[in-house]
Parts: C-alpha cells; structure tokens; sequence
C-alpha cells in the first residue's frame, strides 16, 4: 500500500500553528516563551512543545535563554503558511497523481464546494487531450472546485480561469497573454495550462461541480528537452518576488472573482492573442487551416476557413500555423 499523506484542513488550528502565527509576525524578532504561553494561554511546556513540533516540519527556530524564540527560516510552501493565508477550505499535499484527480475523489466523498486541492508536486499531472502535464517541485498545481447552479455559466468557465491567472500573474509586473481556449502565454511562451471537469452528480446525472485545475510553471526551469523552446517559468529559482503560498492564494482569489465578473469577456478577448491569426484547427475530424477571425458572446473561437466557410468552435484545439 502506497504512504498517504492525511489531508490538511483550513479550519482546525493546532497549537503548532497558532506559536507558527506569532512567531511569523514578529520575524526576525524574538518572542519570549512567556508572553506566547500569556497570549495564547498556553503553558510554557506547551510552548515548548509546539516549538520542537515546529522544527520537525520543517521550521529553523532559534532560542535564547533571555530572549525567547524566533523563527530564523522556513520553508515557505508548507502546511503552516498556505493555512496562514487562504481564506477558502484548502486541501494540502507534498505530492499527489493528480490534484483534479484528488479533488473528484473529495467531491464524490461528500465535500463541499467550494474548496481548493494543492500539491507541491504531481506524478501524474494531467493536461488537455489525454496529454500530460510536467509537474515538478517548483510549479503550482492546484484544482478549485466551485459548485454548479442554476446561475452558473458553465460555459465561460474555462475562459474566464484563464483571465483570472492570468491577472494574477500580471499583477506581480509581467504581461501575459491567453492562446484561446485557456493556455498562459509570457513571452511568446506556455507559462501555465487550465484543465477544466465536470463532476456529474449520480442522483440526478445534472453536472454538480466543476473542478478547474491550474499548473503555473513558477520557478521550475528544467524542462525535458522537447519542452525547452516552447515553455517558460515566472522565475528562476532564488529569484521569486512572492511565496508560492502568496502566489497561489492570489491566484485562487483572482480566478473566483473572474468568475463573477460580467465584463470578463472584454478583458479576456484583450488577451487572446490569437485573434487575425492562422491556426490549424484540430478536432476528431483531423486537421484544418484557418484564420482565427473572433470571439462569439460565449467564448467560441471564429474561425474562417480556406474556403471562406466559417465556424464558431466551442471546444478542441487550435494551434498556431507558421506562415511559412
Ligand atoms: C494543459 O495545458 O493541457 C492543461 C494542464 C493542466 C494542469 C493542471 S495542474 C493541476 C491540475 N491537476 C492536473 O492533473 N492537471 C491540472
């Protein structure tokens, strides 16, 4: 049997994480035994305790004797720091297969949307078309599942995904762009893939949930070599301005609230870089030259073809043709 790592909860705080919380605000500064057992009415043992509970998780803590205790270092995509942060129920993980994988699963065992799966790291991410998706250390992979109802717009969920990440890596200072339907673009290169699914309710057989999975490459900058000239990262390592916990937090926060916003479509056709330009048009059919002309008021990609035909694509792939 494989190890299986328990799920972290948002909600349950332990006393590990509540000494974690003080001693973070206060960094580098010391905070003295006394003053953490007086406000967190603990006793010093039991501060004691949570310190040493600390440091096997990972944290660097120091102590002096007149001084008390400072956290000196950590790691900063941890358990502690992502629960520090969201303020949505956040599922936890070092690795998983796949966290849209793992996100079904809590669906069909009774969790409540919404809720958000997060894995440092995925053995078996999966991409569009039954392809997969590279998923070192070093990138983020999350799924968030929002639940289907009677007002949901099930069809712009995927494009408005993208606008969200996309705004959100754009607030740290770059300029990203969306190749329609929903793959992150910096510099003419794929920064992030959304998979988006439907969890089909077995009561009704309605579509109950949608689980959108997000891969940002972030600071994983060792690609296979067929991915070397058509991927990038936002950073290398040691270079990053913002925690992956930050990142991921603001990225969840940016994605729900493209969700709700009625002028998404505007801003993300703003984005899409696609639009005048020749594509190759792929669907069970097979392949197809076109010129990308539009986007419908649902999201559809126009398409023109050769033959002056056109055809509004809701779903499928399109690649971009070089003109040569
Ligand atoms: C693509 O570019 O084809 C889509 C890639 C989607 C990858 C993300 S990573 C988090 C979530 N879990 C998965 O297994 N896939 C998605």
């Amino acid at each position: 049997m494989p190890f299986v790592q328990p799920p972290t909860i948002l909600f349950l705080m332990t006393t590990a994480e509540k000494v974690y919380r003080v001693l973070k605000a206060e960094a580098p500064g010391y905070v003295s035994g006394e003053s953490l057992a007086l406000s967190l009415g603990l006793s010093r043992a039991a501060i004691w305790k949570a310190v040493s509970r600390l440091c096997q998780m990972g944290c660097e803590i120091e102590g002096q004797r007149h001084h008390g205790y400072r956290l000196v270092s950590s790691d900063d995509y941890n358990e502690l720091e992502i629960r520090r942060i969201f303020t949505e129920k956040v599922f936890f993980f070092d690795e998983l297969v796949s966290t849209n994988d793992e996100a079904r699963r809590l669906v069909n065992a009774g969790e409540k949307a919404p809720f958000v799966v997060i894995a440092k790291k995925q053995t078996g991410g999966r991409g569009r078309r039954g392809r997969s998706f590279f998923s070192p250390d070093g990138g983020i992979y999350l799924s968030i599942v929002v639940e289907v109802t009677a007002e949901t717009n099930v069809e712009s969920i995927t494009t408005a995904a993208a606008l969200g990440v996309s705004n959100a890596i754009d607030s740290l200072g770059f300029d990203t762009q969306i190749k329609w339907v929903n793959d992150i673009y910096l510099s003419g290169r794929k920064v992030c893939g959304i998979l988006c699914e439907g969890v089909i309710s077995l009561e009704d057989y309605s579509l109950s949930e949608v689980v959108i999975g997000i891969g940002v490459n972030f600071s994983s900058t060792d690609f296979p070599a067929e991915m070397k000239d058509i991927a990038t990262s936002l950073y290398r390592e040691g270079e990053e301005k913002i925690s992956k916990a930050e990142f991921a937090a603001l990225e969840v926060k940016e994605v729900l609230s493209a969700l709700k916003d009625p002028a998404y479509l505007e801003k993300y056709r703003e984005k899409c870089f696609i639009l005048g330009m020749p594509v190759n048009v792929i669907s069970l059919k097979g392949e197809r030259e076109a010129t990308a002309i539009d986007l419908d008021d649902k999201a559809h990609l126009v398409v023109r073809y050769e033959d002056g035909k056109t055809e509004h694509i809701s779903s499928g792939e399109v690649t971009i043709r070089p003109l040569y």
